[in-house]
């Protein structure tokens, strides 16, 4: 695979051992253009623990990695914090190859293991705050339900001020370097926005849940299951997440559009300039030219989103009528909303965006701007008012 299969150590007693994807592409409709990673630790404790597994195809990878440090026989728990399969994939063969004393998940994630696997694990449930002796190391576990699924928790190493988030503060990015302070920082933003976006910001009311149940806690690095780790300055991430769990709108509007004979995107970018005119970035996202994961990326950091669409046999063009979809599902609160668009006969595409919006309880600012084939100049000065009354009602909301 081009890289070393060993276990890079975080402290003197705990390493990495997951595996680095640097093909995938695509995951479950995510698009995950420089890769990811799966993470899986190993504690060097009295008791060996491995907190969580890789994917299935990356077994042998992992147990390269844990094989650099210890005999993998000799591991006594395995934790598994989160059930889905990208942590889970290869965790029955890991426990028939291991043989643990114990497997530890939540009460939930028994069973969602069930559910996955049919087949007994034997694994014991520990409830949220519940302590397990590594001997020398202590593993308190705290249940994060619904971050981002019901079976989810965090398990902290007190003794090393290290936290174990699974998906929460990770980032698919399949980087050479296992440290998030070794990354471009724009990088590290862009790339743990883009999870949150698209994971975690339908969840933000138990993001905000589990920042104050982690508060108390010593936490000198964080170790997510995707991306680098964030062993300098685990604040900064915590601070991102605040802000983003909170919703507060930005002065950015969201222009999400498409286009057949460039009608409808040179309303949009009329809509742009009256946002421009008042001091309110605009950005000009075509649906059918971006990724329904990056619109999502800037869906999160934005106080409106502005909707143009074509109408195509009687619809909203199909590309606009994907990403609603997808942006409704990861109810984003506290946005001022407008829509716009060019019709050839009886523009229900506009009308179908409208209804859209008001699904995902986002108020308009005014009634859209409709437009019969090609726009001229006096509807084009509609589409720039559009936009300044977006800006104007966006602004009273900051
Ligand atoms: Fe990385 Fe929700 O699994």
């Amino acid at each position: 695979m081009g890289h070393s299969a060993d276990a890079v150590r975080i402290t003197d007693d705990v390493y990495w051992v997951g595996a680095i994807d640097r093909d995938l592409r695509d995951f479950h409709g995510y698009s995950t253009e420089r890769g990811t990673t799966y993470n899986a630790f190993l504690i060097r404790a009295d008791n060996i623990t491995l907190v969580d597994t890789v994917r299935a195809p990356f077994f042998d990878e992992m147990m390269a990695r844990i094989a650099s440090v210890v005999d993998p026989s000799r591991i006594d728990f395995i934790v598994s914090n989160h059930s889905e399969l990208d942590h889970t994939g290869c965790l029955p063969r890991t426990v028939a190859c291991v043989r643990p004393e114990k497997i530890f998940a939540s009460a939930n994630g028994l069973k969602a293991l069930a559910a996955h696997f049919h087949t007994d694990l034997g694994a014991t449930a520990v409830a949220d705050g519940e302590t397990v002796s590594l001997g020398n190391r202590t593993l308190a576990f705290y249940e994060t339900r619904m971050l981002h699924w019901p079976d989810s928790m965090f398990c902290h190493l007190p003794e090393e001020e290290l936290l174990f988030s699974q998906d929460g503060f990770g980032m698919h990015l399949a980087s050479d370097e296992r440290f998030a302070d070794e990354i471009d920082p724009a990088v590290l933003h862009e790339e743990t926005a883009k999870y949150y976006a698209n994971i975690l910001l339908p969840f933000s009311p138990m993001v905000k849940m589990a920042l104050e149940k982690t508060a108390g806690l010593r936490i000198g690095a964080i170790l997510p299951d995707h991306g680098p780790l964030w062993r300098k300055n685990p604040e900064r991430v915590i601070e991102w997440y605040g802000a983003w769990a909170a919703q507060k709108p930005a002065a950015k509007a969201l222009i999400v559009y498409d286009t057949m004979w460039y009608s409808t995107e040179a309303m949009a970018g009329a809509v742009a300039d009256g946002l421009r005119a008042e001091g309110v970035e605009a950005v000009l996202c075509r649906a059918s030219a971006c990724h329904r994961s990056n619109i999502a990326t800037e869906y999160l950091e934005c106080g409106a989103l502005v909707v143009g669409t074509p109408t195509l046999n009687a619809c909203m063009f199909p590309a606009l009528a994907d990403v609603l979809s997808y942006l409704k599902g990861l109810k984003r609160k506290n946005l001022t909303g407008a829509v716009f668009g060019s019709y050839g006969w009886n523009g229900e595409g506009v009308a179908q965006a409208k209804e859209a919006l008001a699904a995902m309880k986002i108020p308009l600012v005014a009634e859209p701007v409709s437009v019969q084939y090609v726009p001229d100049e006096p509807a084009l000065e509609r589409c720039r008012a559009l936009g300044h009354e977006v800006a104007r009602k966006l602004k009273e909301s900051l």
